[in-house]
């Protein structure tokens, strides 16, 4: 049996990540999937069901260390084992950070604790499983924490702050037999824009970023699983992100108006 637990499963990439596990291992899949609304991940379970995997579902805030050791916990106690963590729980933002007023700053503490030590919280639980399988851990980042992009310094700030966290761990665990795996998707066809924080932390309701030819969830949780099964490093997707990599070396200028163009008008900074 082969045991995924995948963080932010109700819901985009981490469910369609957890539908393309069921759909590879069948019977031989265990999956625990993890978000907090309970509907939503139940739906996902029982698509993966008629792939005969077997679905643990949790509901379950990233946010509160107790309840992702909890959700390592649980998984150990159905499966026994745990082959991979997929980090996959995320929160956006779209506000300019001049925009923010002081009394509304608190969603940015809210939004590192999904993003950031959400994915912290969780690895440090399942990391001696992970060794005494010789697993993987999957950080889903965002080419967001390879570039600022302007309207994003929350959001970017937790994508950096996840990159320096599993860069170095990677670098801890050479040898151990547990890879680290970083995906960076670019623009991906799900509702994370319309969900995030606005200034005032309140669902913003619509995207600040141009979403035509945006990356499906298909394609992405396909890169992010393939790089997770060769234990690839970094999985930079689109040809702007791996571009955008070196260039930022090179000549950081240019990057950022790349990072500029991305943004609906609206939204740029004046
Ligand atoms: N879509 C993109 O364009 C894009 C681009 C680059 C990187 N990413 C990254 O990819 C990951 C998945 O994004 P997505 O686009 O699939 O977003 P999504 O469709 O909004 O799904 C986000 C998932 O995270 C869960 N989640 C959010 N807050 C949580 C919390 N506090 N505790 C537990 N679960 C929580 C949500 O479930 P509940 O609401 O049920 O809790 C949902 O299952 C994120 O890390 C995101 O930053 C996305």
């Amino acid at each position: 049996m082969n045991v995924f637990v995948i963080t932010g499963a109700s819901d985009g990439i981490g469910a369609e990540v957890a539908r393309q596990l069921a759909a590879k291992h069948g019977a031989q899949a265990g999956l625990v999937l993890s978000g907090r609304s309970q509907d939503k991940l139940d739906a996902v379970a029982a698509q993966c069901t008629q792939h005969q995997a077997q679905v643990l579902a949790i509901a379950m805030d990233v946010g509160v260390e107790a309840q992702c050791r909890d959700l390592v916990a649980r998984a150990m106690e159905r499966f026994g084992r745990i082959d991979a963590l997929v980090n996959n729980a995320g929160v956006s933002a779209q506000a300019l950070f001049e925009e923010v007023r002081a009394e509304d700053l608190g969603w940015y503490e809210s939004l590192m604790r999904t993003n950031f030590w959400g994915a912290l919280w969780c690895t440090h639980a399942a990391l001696p499983h992970l060794k005494a399988s010789g697993g993987r851990i999957v950080a889903v980042n965002s080419l967001a924490g390879l570039v600022g992009v302007p309207g994003r310094t929350a959001y970017s700030a937790s994508k950096f702050a996840m990159d320096g966290f599993f860069e170095t761990l990677g670098a801890e665990l050479k040898g151990s037999g547990v890879s680290v795996t970083s995906a960076y998707p670019g623009v991906v066809a799900t509702g994370i824009r319309l969900r995030g924080y606005n200034a005032r932390g309140e669902a913003a309701g619509k995207s600040g970023l141009k979403e035509e030819g945006a990356m499906s969830v298909e394609e992405c949780a396909r890169l992010i699983l393939s790089g997770m099964e060769r234990r690839e490093r970094r999985v930079v997707m689109t040809a702007k992100g791996k571009l955008g990599r070196w260039m930022k070396l090179l000549a950081p200028s240019l990057v950022e108006s790349m990072a500029l163009a991305a943004l609906k008008q609206e939204v740029r900074p004046h």
